[in-house]
């Protein structure tokens, strides 16, 4: 009878994939703990993800793999553990302590769905067991609150001394609008000076609590104040939203090499308006052409998150507060925001397990 050793179960589980980070477990870094007592195994399988999705999967072709590598295992027992990591940055960990990962969510220009693409991401890692918040910081056209159904003038206490502005909740995400501050009659010179300077403060005003991930809708554009935003604001990367349309593309083009200026990583390409399913027939028609989106993250040597259908259900939703990945969930469009989610989410975690400790420095 081949003996149970801790080498035997990291062998058969280095064979199992991870399908949240699409790596093999032992690679992954996620066998925590393995127990050996007697015949009876026990291993800690932790996840950086918020895989809550994965995990039966992930203990099912655990446990079949230990079974074969060691057929004489009597009992197997798999606990799963989530701990999204963190992005290590001293100036995201000053501003705002408890929040992990925060996440621009941008666009070369207005109108291409990036405030409905941030609300259906940040859903998506919710209804996937994260704790996340949504900072609407778009100046111009703060719509974040309207989309979640929920607009309130939010509360303030007194938290430790300082006055922290509450966050408003809905459908298990933290809320906050920059529109609480500036309203339609803030005239449009002074939306820039609110947005540079006002939201740093207003950023560690407002008593987020611990959050895997944060994500900002950014003001569109790549103009100054998106430039100072994105340098304001400590990112751990931001994904871009475009539609198919050429020029949309050479604005998303500008609005990735901004981030590369001020040094902030690229997690992805997403486009909107991809194409339009027919109803009657389910062929699909690219109204604004095909394979741009794709051809462009490929170009520019960034991940291409997904591709997301035109459908009036995603207006309707908007509209009237019922985000599609919450009230539609069976609908293609919600699969498709969920998928390029984990994805986002894969694709931070393995850049968090490759961050080096920050630099130390010493003056002499
Ligand atoms: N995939 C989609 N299909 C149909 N309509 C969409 C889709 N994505 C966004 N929209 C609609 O397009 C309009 C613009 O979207 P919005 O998210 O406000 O864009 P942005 O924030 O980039 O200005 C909204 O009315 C929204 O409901
Ligand atoms: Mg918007």
């Amino acid at each position: 009878m081949s003996e149970i050793t801790k080498d035997a179960v990291m062998d058969a589980l280095k064979s199992v994939i991870a399908p949240n980070v699409k790596r093999d477990l032992v690679s992954a870094d996620m066998v925590k703990d393995v127990k050996i007592e007697g015949s009876n195994i026990k291993i800690l399988i932790e996840s950086t993800t918020p895989a809550s999705w994965a995990k039966e999967e992930i203990k099912t072709n655990a446990t079949e793999a230990i079974k074969k590598q060691i057929p004489n295992a009597k009992n197997i027992e798999i606990t799963f553990e989530v701990n999204v990591s963190k992005h290590v940055d001293p100036a995201k960990d000053q501003m705002l302590p408890g929040v992990k990962n925060t996440i621009a969510v941008a666009s070369g220009k207005g109108g291409v769905g990036k405030s409905t693409v941030a609300v259906n991401l940040a859903l998506s890692l919710a209804l996937d067991g994260a704790k996340v918040g949504l900072l609407d910081a778009d100046v111009y056209g703060p719509s974040i609150p309207m989309m979640l159904g929920i607009n309130e003038q939010p509360l303030v206490k007194q938290i430790d001394g300082k006055q922290k502005i509450l966050p408003l909740e809905n459908y298990g995400i933290k809320l906050m609008s920059i529109g609480f501050l500036v309203d339609e009659k803030t005239p449009v010179i002074w939306r820039g000076a609110m947005a540079s300077g006002a939201l740093k403060q207003f950023m560690s005003d407002v008593e987020w609590g611990e959050l895997d991930y944060l994500f900002y809708d950014l003001p569109p554009g790549t103009g100054d104040i998106q430039l100072t935003l994105a340098q304001t604001i400590p990112l751990t990367g931001a994904v871009i939203v475009t539609s198919p349309q050429d020029v949309s593309l050479i604005d998303a083009r500008k609005g990735l090499k901004m981030f590369e200026k001020v040094n902030v990583p690229t997690l992805g390409l997403i486009e909107n308006f991809s194409y339009f399913v027919a109803p009657d027939t389910g062929h699909k028609y690219y109204i604004f052409g095909q394979g741009g989106g794709e051809k462009l993250a490929k170009e520019l040597n960034t991940a291409f998150l997904g591709g997301i259908p035109i459908n009036p259900q995603i207006v309707e939703g908007g509209d009237h507060g019922k985000p599609l990945v919450t009230e539609f969930p069976d609908t293609e469009e919600a699969k498709i925001y969920r998928d390029i989610a984990r994805k986002l989410a894969a694709e931070i975690s393995a850049r968090n397990s490759n961050q080096q400790s920050p630099k130390i420095e010493i003056s002499l």
